[in-house]
């Protein structure tokens, strides 16, 4: 149904860092009418804002949600209301709240109304335990509150497909890079901080060591992930389908900088790691998504060289 005259789409924390570029294409797609843009904040001259319709909704407030689900014949929700990992970590009672409690709202509600819903996961649910390569299926043990709201997010997503037959799909995504919003508070916002000060400083203090590896998605690449895992008919789709593991491009914080250096040669990276290193620590390095490739042709365009001659580009 996604993409079809007939999709009717809720979109929650729409004026995020990954709301702001999924509006745009859903409306593209579907119309801006369609695509009912919800969150918690009101950002006045936004994108989102302007471009169509625009609801202050808080995901906790399941009564004001479904509210707005009837009256305007939702039958699709992409749930992207969450609180990230490292402002999580600073409030995870918040997180808590937030992530596990919207989800079973919006789940709820799906059930009752007969909605498809993406709930996205991330590369959070895999600990210190996890091999460098993340494989699909591998115990879950993340040391953040974040990254255990995602393990539960996924496990409840797998509880009302299997007893209630909800069609929710969902990604564990990578850290994504973007430039047309700010990112929310992840361990990975120094590879978007890390532009937008070589542009304006020509220098920039990392909060990660050089050596640091993770698992990273051009933001391009992570829209039309969601856009193909919500096209593809249900039955293609196999056990991994509320958190599949896509993999875009590994990188350490040294070769982005020194990425940056080669077009920006006055740039200065300084490394002063704080309280994230432990959270990126506990990270994979890269992701194996062989489930993914072969459930329904994932595979990502940008590489690294092709990520920052666009970052630049578009933030100059
Ligand atoms: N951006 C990334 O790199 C990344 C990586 C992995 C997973 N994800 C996941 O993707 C989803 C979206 O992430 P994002 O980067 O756009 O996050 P973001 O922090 O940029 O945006 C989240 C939005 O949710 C809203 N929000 C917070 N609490 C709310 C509530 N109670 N009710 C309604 N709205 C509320 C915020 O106002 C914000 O606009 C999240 O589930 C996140 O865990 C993101």
């Amino acid at each position: 149904m996604a993409g079809s005259s007939d999709s009717r789409i809720l979109v929650t924390g729409a004026l995020g860092q990954i709301g702001t570029e999924l509006v745009e294409a859903l409306r593209r797609n579907n119309g801006n009418n369609s695509v009912i843009a919800t969150d918690l904040r009101k950002i006045d001259g936004h994108p989102v804002i302007n471009s169509g319709p625009f609801h202050i909704a808080d995901v906790l407030d399941k009564a004001a949600l479904e509210e707005l689900v009837i009256n305007n014949s939702i039958n699709e929700i992409y749930h992207l209301a969450a609180i990230l990992s490292a402002t999580g970590e600073k409030n995870p009672e918040l997180c808590e709240r937030v992530n596990i409690g919207g989800l079973a709202n919006v789940l709820e509600i799906a059930k009752k109304h007969n909605i498809r819903v993406f709930s996205p996961s991330s590369i959070a649910v895999f600990g210190p335990d996890c091999p460098s390569i993340a494989p699909q299926v591998t115990p879950l043990n993340p040391t953040t509150m974040y990254g255990r709201t995602k393990v539960a997010g996924e496990e409840m997503a797998n509880y009302y497909h299997q007893i209630h037959g909800v069609d929710i799909r969902g990604i564990r995504y990578p850290g994504l890079i973007s430039w047309k919003a700010p990112p929310g508070g992840g361990t990975t916002d120094y590879a978007v901080e890390i532009f937008h000060q070589a542009i304006e400083k020509k220098e920039y203090t990392c909060f990660v060591r050089p050596d640091t590896m993770l698992p990273m998605m051009y933001m391009d690449d992570a829209i039309r992930a969601t856009l193909e895992l919500m096209n593809v008919p249900s039955k293609c789709l196999g056990p991994a389908r509320s958190g599949y593991n896509i993999s875009g491009i590994s990188f350490t914080a040294e070769e982005l900088s020194n990425s940056i250096s080669e077009r920006i040669p006055d740039f200065v990276c300084n490394f002063v790691p704080d309280i994230r290193q432990q959270y990126a620590d506990s990270w994979p390095n890269s992701i194996d998504d062989s489930d993914a490739r072969k459930e329904w042709n994932w595979s990502p365009k940008y590489d690294l060289d092709q990520l920052v001659d666009e970052m630049l580009s578009n933030l100059y």
